[in-house]
């Protein structure tokens, strides 16, 4: 089974195609490499799968469910951060994580099982602006 498919995804800007016609299937349980050079439209076929911006013509599935009229649904089961992840930089990475922990329901452990996940254990009292760059990663990964 596809966790992803995409029939036919355009995104054009005025008579600019950024995503041209493009048909993906991604199957399940898989690490899928999304390359290309810069410029060729990788940032905003993610964002169409987020619903950060609207296809022109095409479409997409994301484990059955389709866009828009699932879009609340398919929020609910990913999860994501395009390019950089953002954080509140004044706050902790532990105390970061239970914002978003909060916001998804999910019980008080699931912030210490993230952070021992993703190796940031020994980091989480230390404030988000002060992490190095492969921490920020981490920390976004972990939420
Ligand atoms: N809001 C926008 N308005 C107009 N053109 C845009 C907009 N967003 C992106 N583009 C253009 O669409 C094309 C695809 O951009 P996109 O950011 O998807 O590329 P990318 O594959 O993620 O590149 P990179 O490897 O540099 O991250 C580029 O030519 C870009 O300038
Ligand atoms: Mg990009």
């Amino acid at each position: 089974m596809n966790m992803i498919e995409t029939m036919h995804l355009t995104k054009e800007y005025s008579d600019f195609a950024a995503v041209s016609d493009i048909n993906l299937h991604i199957r399940k349980g898989t690490v899928y490499g999304f390359l290309g050079p810069n410029g060729a439209g990788k940032s905003t076929t993610m964002k169409m799968f987020l619903g950060l911006t609207r296809p022109s013509s095409g479409s997409f599935t994301i484990d059955g469910m389709s866009h828009p009229g699932d879009r609340m649904k398919i929020l609910r089961e990913v999860g994501s951060f395009i390019e950089a992840p953002a954080f509140y930089g004044n706050l902790t990475g532990e105390e970061n994580l239970d914002i978003i922990r909060k916001i998804l329901g999910l019980p008080k452990s699931s912030v210490s099982d993230a952070l021992e996940l993703t190796g940031l254990t020994p980091y989480r009292k230390r404030l988000a602006k002060k992490y190095s760059l492969g921490m920020k990663q981490r920390l976004g990964l972990a939420g």
